[in-house]
């Protein structure tokens, strides 16, 4: 049996380990600084926190790390790297990928994502439900591209960004690092780093 270990015991981590069921793998486990307090993350066990996981990324076939805040995940991938862990990409069987896009590894793509041809997407992405990312568009490393969130073609998001749901990126728009778009937001001019922008023409709040 396929083992899965999957990092961050929280909301987005059930979505990644129903994909992950959706994708072929049978046993799926969590591992989450809440434990013991808690040890099942609705359908699946928790079975130890981070440091367990270090002590064990040997027992599985495939690790992931589920944690929404795009630093914390970039610091979790890190030491898994650093003990050897096997990261692994999930792509739900209902996203529509060009085989000529390119999605880098320890990402996640859920149910209902397009991804356009000459897509680049940087690992430890955040492709979330239903967001679309169009040809010719560049994402840098652990990046999340929100629910329903529309790149149009040619855009750059630089790492560590968060674009928020709904949001619309117009063609050819440079969104630099640890840029924060806010839910329902139109960027139609380019974002320096580190900005939170919202509204409908995106401005800095
Ligand atoms: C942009 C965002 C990060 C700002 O959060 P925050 O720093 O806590 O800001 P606040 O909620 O204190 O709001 C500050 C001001 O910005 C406004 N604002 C916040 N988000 C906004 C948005 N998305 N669009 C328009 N205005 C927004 C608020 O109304 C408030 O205005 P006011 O000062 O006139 O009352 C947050 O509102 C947001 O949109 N997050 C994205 C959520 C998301 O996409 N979730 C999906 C998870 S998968």
């Amino acid at each position: 049996m396929k083992r899965l270990a999957i990092l961050g015991a929280g909301g987005h981590g059930k979505v990644v380990a129903d994909t992950a069921e959706s994708c072929g793998w049978q046993c799926v486990e969590f591992f989450g600084d809440e434990w013991p307090a808690r040890t099942m993350n609705g359908h699946w066990p928790i079975s130890g926190n981070t440091a367990s996981l270090l002590s064990r990324v040997g027992e599985f076939d495939g690790i992931i790390v589920a944690i929404g805040s795009n630093s914390v995940r970039r610091s979790k991938v890190e030491e898994m790297e650093t003990a050897g862990a096997q990261l692994v990409t999930l792509v739900h069987p209902s996203a529509v990928i060009s085989p000529r896009a390119v999605i880098g590894t320890g990402s996640v793509v859920f149910a209902g994502v397009v991804v356009n041809v000459d897509a680049r997407i940087g690992r430890g992405a955040i492709l979330n439900t239903g967001c679309s990312v169009d040809h010719d568009c560049q994402l840098g490393s652990f990046t999340h591209i929100s629910p329903g969130a529309r790149l149009a073609g040619g855009v750059q998001v630089g790492d560590l960004s968060w674009v928020g749901i709904g949001a619309s990126v117009k063609q050819s728009i440079r969104i630099g690092q640890e840029v924060v778009v806010g839910a329902g937001s139109a960027v139609v001019r380019d974002i320096a780093d580190s900005l939170t922008v919202v509204g409908v023409p995106a401005k800095a709040l």
